[in-house]
Formats: C-alpha cells, sequence, structure tokens
C-alpha cells in the first residue's frame, strides 16, 4: 500500500481522511476513546505537513437517515481538546459543498463531515456520490483500518477518482495481523460475542478450519441456542440464520474444531435491570438473556488455559450494565493474568472498552481497534478496502 508517510510536499494539499470513529457514546459522551485516541498520529503528522485535513467518518448505523443521535458532534469536542486546534463540524449536505469554500477561513485546517452514514448512498457503494466525495479534496487518505471489510462509498469507490494512501494506523495493524497469522501456535481459541450477529455469524463457518475451539458468547450465542431449542426469551437474535447454523456445526465436525456456546445464564427484564442467573428451562418469556452463568464461565476459563493463542472479538454480554459485565470482566482479567503463557489478541470497539475499562490493554499481546474487518482478516480475506488501495 502506498503510504501517506511517503508523501512529500502536501502543504497546503486538501486530505480527505477517511477514520472509523464509531466509538461507543452514552447519553451524549464518549464512553471509549481509545480509536480516537489510535489515529492522533495520522491526524498530527497531517498537520505537522501544514496540509488541510477533511476527516469523513461513520458512527452507529443509522441507515442512510439523519439521526440527532448518531452526529459526530461529541467527537469533534473531544478531537478539539486533544489536538488543541479549531476544528468545524460540517453539518451542510455534502452535495451542496464546494471545494474552495471548506476552507475559506484560513486560519482553519481541520474539518469533520458530519456521519457519512447519513447518505444512503454511502453504504449503497454509490458511484456519483464517491465522485462528489473526491472532488472536496485532492488526495484520500484511509486510516480507518476497522471499516476496511465494508465496501462503502468513502472506504472503496472513492478511490477511482482520487489519488489514494494508506494512513499510519491500517498499516500499524495490517502489520501485526499479518505477523501474528504467520506466527501463532496451536491450539488455537476464538472467542466471538457481541450482538452485531449477522455480520459476524458468516464469518464464523470460514474460520473453523483456523481454530481448534470456537466459543460463541453475546448476543451471537442467543441463535445458535433458538436453534437447538433452548428458551431465550426476549433476547435478540435475528430471523433465518438455522442454514448458517447447520452448515457451522456439520463444518466444525469435519473440521475437528470444537464449538462451545454458554450453558447458564444471567437474565434481566430490560437492559438496566438487576441480573438474575438462570438456567435455559427457568427463562421467562420476558427475560432478556445478558450475560453468561458462573457454569459457563467455569467452562470458558478452562478452555483458555488449555490454549496457547487465543483472539477475541466481542464482549460475553451487555458489560455497560455493571450487573452484567462479569463474563466480560473475569474472561479479560483471566487472560491478562496468564502472562506470557497465552499469546493473546484482542480487537474490536467493545471488547477494546472492556479491557480499557479493566486498564489492562498492555497485557495483551495486540489490541486492534478492529472488530467485524479483524475477523475478516483473520478468515484470510483481502479486505476491499485495503484491495482498493492496492
Ligand atoms: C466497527 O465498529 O466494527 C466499525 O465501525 C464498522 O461498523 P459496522 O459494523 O456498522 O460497519
Amino acid at each position: 500500500m502506498k503510504s501517506i508517510e511517503n508523501l512529500n510536499h502536501i502543504e497546503n494539499k486538501k486530505i480527505l481522511l477517511r477514520l472509523d470513529l464509531n466509538v461507543p457514546i452514552l447519553n451524549g459522551k464518549i464512553t471509549d476513546t481509545n480509536r480516537i485516541d489510535k489515529i492522533l498520529p495520522t491526524i498530527k503528522f497531517l498537520l505537522s505537513k501544514k496540509a488541510k485535513i477533511i476527516i469523513i467518518s461513520h458512527i452507529g448505523r443509522p441507515k442512510g437517515k439523519v439521526c440527532n443521535d448518531l452526529s459526530l458532534e461529541p467527537i469533534t469536542s473531544y478531537l478539539k481538546q486533544k489536538i488543541n486546534k479549531k476544528i468545524l463540524l460540517i453539518k451542510e449536505n455534502i452535495y451542496n459543498l464546494k471545494k474552495e469554500d471548506i476552507f475559506k477561513n484560513s486560519k482553519l485546517q481541520i474539518v469533520l463531515l458530519e456521519n457519512i452514514r447519513f447518505y444512503p448512498e454511502e453504504e449503497n457503494n454509490d458511484d456519483e456520490f464517491s465522485q462528489k466525495l473526491a472532488g472536496l479534496g485532492e488526495i484520500y487518505v484511509n486510516d480507518a483500518f476497522s471499516c476496511s471489510h465494508r465496501e462503502h462509498a468513502s472506504i472503496t469507490r472513492i478511490t477511482k477518482y482520487i489519488p489514494s494512501y494508506c494512513g499510519i494506523q491500517i498499516n500499524t495493524e495490517v502489520e501485526a495481523l499479518n505477523k501474528i497469522t504467520l506466527n501463532i501456535k496451536k491450539p488455537i481459541t476464538c472467542i466471538i460475542g457481541g450482538s452485531k450477529i449477522s455480520s459476524k455469524i458468516n464469518i464464523i463457518k470460514n474460520l473453523i478450519p483456523k481454530f481448534d475451539n470456537i466459543i460463541i458468547v453475546g448476543a451471537m450465542a442467543n441463535n445458535i441456542f433458538k436453534y437447538n431449542g433452548l428458551k431465550i426469551g426476549k433476547s435478540i437474535y435475528e430471523r433465518n440464520l438455522n442454514s448458517v447454523i447447520k452448515e457451522i456445526f456439520s463444518h466444525a465436525k469435519n473440521n475437528n474444531c470444537k464449538i462451545y456456546t454458554p450453558i447458564d445464564t444471567k437474565v434481566g427484564k430490560k437492559l438496566n435491570d438487576r441480573s438474575t442467573e438462570k438456567e435455559f428451562s427457568d427463562i421467562e418469556d420476558d427475560d432478556m438473556i445478558l450475560d453468561i452463568g458462573p457454569k459457563s464461565l467455569k467452562e470458558i476459563l478452562s478452555i483458555i488455559d488449555k490454549s496457547s493463542s487465543l483472539l477475541w472479538n466481542g464482549p460475553l454480554g451487555y458489560f455497560e450494565n455493571s450487573n452484567f459485565s462479569n463474563g466480560s470482566f473475569e474472561v479479560a482479567k483471566h487472560i491478562a493474568n496468564k502472562g506470557e503463557e497465552i499469546f493473546s489478541v484482542v480487537g474490536g470497539g467493545d471488547t477494546v472498552a472492556v479491557i480499557n475499562t479493566l486498564n489492562i490493554e498492555k497485557k495483551f499481546n495486540f489490541v486492534s481497534t478492529a472488530g467485524g474487518a479483524f475477523l475478516e482478516y483473520l478468515e484470510g480475506k483481502v479486505l476491499p478496502g485495503i484491495k482498493a488501495l492496492n
């Protein structure tokens, strides 16, 4: 990949910088700043070269509609503090913007475009929209490894219309993951959790030949419980996934990969409820499974003890409520305490938030900002965003 670091003479050049500023926000406040902190070197590098920066990012999944709760405002305020510079959040519709007007105020060096997923064209990888975006700058930089598995306008199609480079963070992540996948020692265990069921369930099938154990937890596991005829009350799950799950199990059998799912639960009636331990047979219609139970935790810790390498993406429960954080926190602490005994790689916004809350990031061998992209990279796929830069 051509790197921005090798570019000279970019003074006053307008750089379209695609970042992943999709950080967790609760009541308007950022609860984990990791993804923003990791890309500060790229912003500082461009500032030192006196370039003009137009940041493009998404947050959440607004599905092509303007949604005030998913504005980049809190992120703009945080960036202002970190960089100590004036930053303008441009809320004006992209189609009305003119390249020459963006930095009319000559002292301004950074602007952010409002959440790019407010436009349906972004996820549709729309050609005209990509061209319009590209027309706002002179150079495009992708430093959003965690979005590079998405074939979206500001990740892939835009590169057709503007000289394109990779940023500093994307290079770091790709190099680290390459090293890891080449040198990884067996037995390898992968923990996959979180709530993005449809994004990840298909990936599991392709990961099976590479792992000895796959532990499916979080909302991901609800579909498997349902498939196995267990009660899940009103827990989230996705329809029409039975054939994928069937394939996962038969593929796992053929490849000698063991699939584990929790054997007991902690439930609540709503997200901010207290937690109650329950066996599946006791789950009521209005219960939501929000964490693993003690028997499951014991089993998962013993699988970790028998592993030489561990890859983890996605929390084990709704850790945002401390009544349901036990599974995620205990697993995180257990891995951290194993020190040199295990090679550990963690990825994904929420999983990284778990380990940052416990302040144990340094105890893991590598921490990736990426979740879905991290898993797809492990599958051995060339991510579309990276392919576009090549
Ligand atoms: C992530 O959080 O993994 C990235 O920001 C991509 O988000 P998405 O799964 O909504 O595309």
